[in-house]
């Protein structure tokens, strides 16, 4: 009999809404056969949409569904690492997505659950590992092509037009603030093209188009300088007002050579040729950014779960970056530099 992995996914919201989409139409071996959220229309309407057989509002309901082999967080980042727990209880396996918490302490929580169910495979949600240049990146490194890495550049900029949404987000919920939110991403990517962790880091931000910022004790554009345990280093850039659009750049330095990726963070091929010039026009935001990583990234959970492998991302990576996020925020905060304690 075909083996098949049967999904609940929890949180239909932005991206949840694209992953449960995935899982039910695009994921050859996986099935979704339930949707939670607290918004009974969006439950109502992804079941009528497309089918799909069970409903809840409840979370803990629909952990009773025994039909389900495996649940997919994609709630608000604070309900993760208690909704991760639970369904690890409950017997299945587990993708979330980013972050594990928002505090150390829940994404610590969160580590002991899974490494308390070693037969239970969980994921998390790093989708760059999965994009088709960040991987063949990765191969070009392991592959020597530019000698010893020695340096990583990273940039992580959100449009300026999700600003609004942000900020009335941020005003009723912790986000974490941008590094933990943001330059987590590329935290996690500079840890896997470094292979070291963060050992120093003094970052620095502010407000400069909205004061909001400031009295959300946050930064509306930040710079970090990092150091590695390996002694190579890192320049972190994240903000929340880019003008062109979603601008995720990364360039990783080596000492045969140099990698970049999305140099120009362009949204197609295509060139327009008009009465303003010629010009490339930017991805709009990371649902079109990474709409293929979110699809292998959940490919690669289901592989895992039906040939019972480890996924390359693993709970610590959620740990360790969330560490070194952290100690981003204090230097921020503080203006200090700040050594990374693990
Ligand atoms: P959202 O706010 O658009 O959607 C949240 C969903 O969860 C909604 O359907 C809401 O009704 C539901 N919900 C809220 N509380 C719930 C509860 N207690 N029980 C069940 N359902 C509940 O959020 P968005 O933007 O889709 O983000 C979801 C998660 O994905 C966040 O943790 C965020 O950090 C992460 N994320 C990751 C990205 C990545 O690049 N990997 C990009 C964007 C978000």
């Amino acid at each position: 009999m075909k083996k098949i992995v049967k999904f609940g996914i929890v949180g239909l919201g932005r991206l949840g809404r694209a992953h449960a989409e995935n899982i039910a139409f695009k994921i050859p071996n996986a099935k979704l056969i339930a949707v939670c959220s607290i918004d009974e229309r969006e439950v109502e309407e992804v079941q009528n949409s497309w089918g799909i057989e069970y409903g809840y509002t409840d979370y803990d309901e629909m952990l009773k569904n025994k039909n389900l082999d495996a649940i997919f967080v994609s709630s608000p980042s604070g309900y993760h690492c208690e909704q991760i727990k639970k369904a690890l209880d409950a017997g299945f396996h587990v993708f979330s997505e980013k972050p594990l918490g928002l505090y150390l302490e829940d994404a610590l929580e969160a580590m002991e659950a899974v490494n308390s169910h070693n037969d239970k495979i969980f994921m998390l949600g790093f989708m760059r590992r999965y994009d088709r240049s960040y991987a063949y990146a990765k191969k070009k490194i392991e592959e020597g092509h530019i000698g010893k890495p020695v340096l990583i550049r990273c940039y992580g900029l959100d449009p300026a037009p999700a600003m609004e949404g942000f900020l009335k987000f941020a005003k009723n919920s912790y986000s974490g603030g941008l590094f933990l939110d943001m330059a987590i991403h590329d935290i996690d990517l500079a840890r896997w093209y470094m292979d070291s962790e963060i050992d120093k880091v003094w970052a620095i931000g502010g407000a400069y188009e909205y004061p909001e910022f400031n009295e959300l004790n946050d930064a509306e554009t930040g710079a970090a300088m990092a150091k590695f345990k390996n002694g190579t280093m890192g320049i972190f850039v994240a903000g929340r007002n880019c003008a062109h659009g979603y601008h995720i750049e990364t360039e990783i330095i080596g000492t045969k050579g140099t990698l970049r990726i999305g140099t120009t963070p362009d949204k197609n091929l295509v060139t327009v040729f008009d009465d303003r010039g010629i010009n490339k026009e930017c991805a709009g935001g990371f649902l079109e950014r990474f709409e293929d990583a979110y699809l292998q990234e959940v490919k690669e959970f289901v592989d895992c779960v039906l040939n019972n492998k480890k996924p390359n991302v693993t709970v610590e990576d959620g740990v360790l970056s969330t560490i070194a996020g952290y100690a981003f925020k204090e230097s921020f905060e503080t203006g200090e530099l700040v050594e990374v304690k693990y």
